[in-house]
């Protein structure tokens, strides 16, 4: 798949984001090794708190189909400055994903890709609790 069709399955996704309380709807589309996509949309609820991020979505459905390795992650909102993974997001991508290609992009078509040991340096996993 390209760069592309991955921005286009996030953008997708995006569309039916649940996002009535903060109205930012965020897409997100990460792909398998074994080919296959899984997206993601932001969803809220009434409590707030509960709030589950695209990014995290899309890792939690690709893990439950018993996806195990990660090749890049498409993330899309409407913004001008592209947004990117939160903090929390950062610690699941790089535990369950690894260092995979992280493609932020907006509606207008801009977009810009970085790997994720970019946006989160020296990261802690399960390799500290190993030693
Ligand atoms: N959000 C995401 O889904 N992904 C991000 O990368 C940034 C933030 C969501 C969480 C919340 O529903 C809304 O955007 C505003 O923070």
């Amino acid at each position: 798949m390209s760069s592309e069709e991955l921005i286009e399955a996030a953008k997708q996704a995006r569309e039916r984001a649940r996002a009535r309380f903060s109205n930012f709807k965020v897409g997100a589309a990460l792909e398998a090794v074994s080919g296959a996509v899984h997206s993601g949309c932001n969803i809220e609820n009434a409590t707030y708190g509960l709030t589950v991020c695209a990014e995290r979505v899309a890792v939690w459905k690709a893990l439950s189909e018993g996806e195990t390795g990660f090749s890049r992650i498409a993330v899309v909102a409407d913004t001008d400055n592209l947004t990117p993974p939160c903090g929390p997001c950062r610690q699941i991508l790089w535990e369950f994903c690894g260092d995979i290609e992280v493609i932020l992009a907006n509606l207008k078509g801009k977009a810009e890709v970085m790997r994720l040991g970019v946006l989160l340096p020296r990261p802690f996993d399960a390799s500290f609790l190993e030693e």
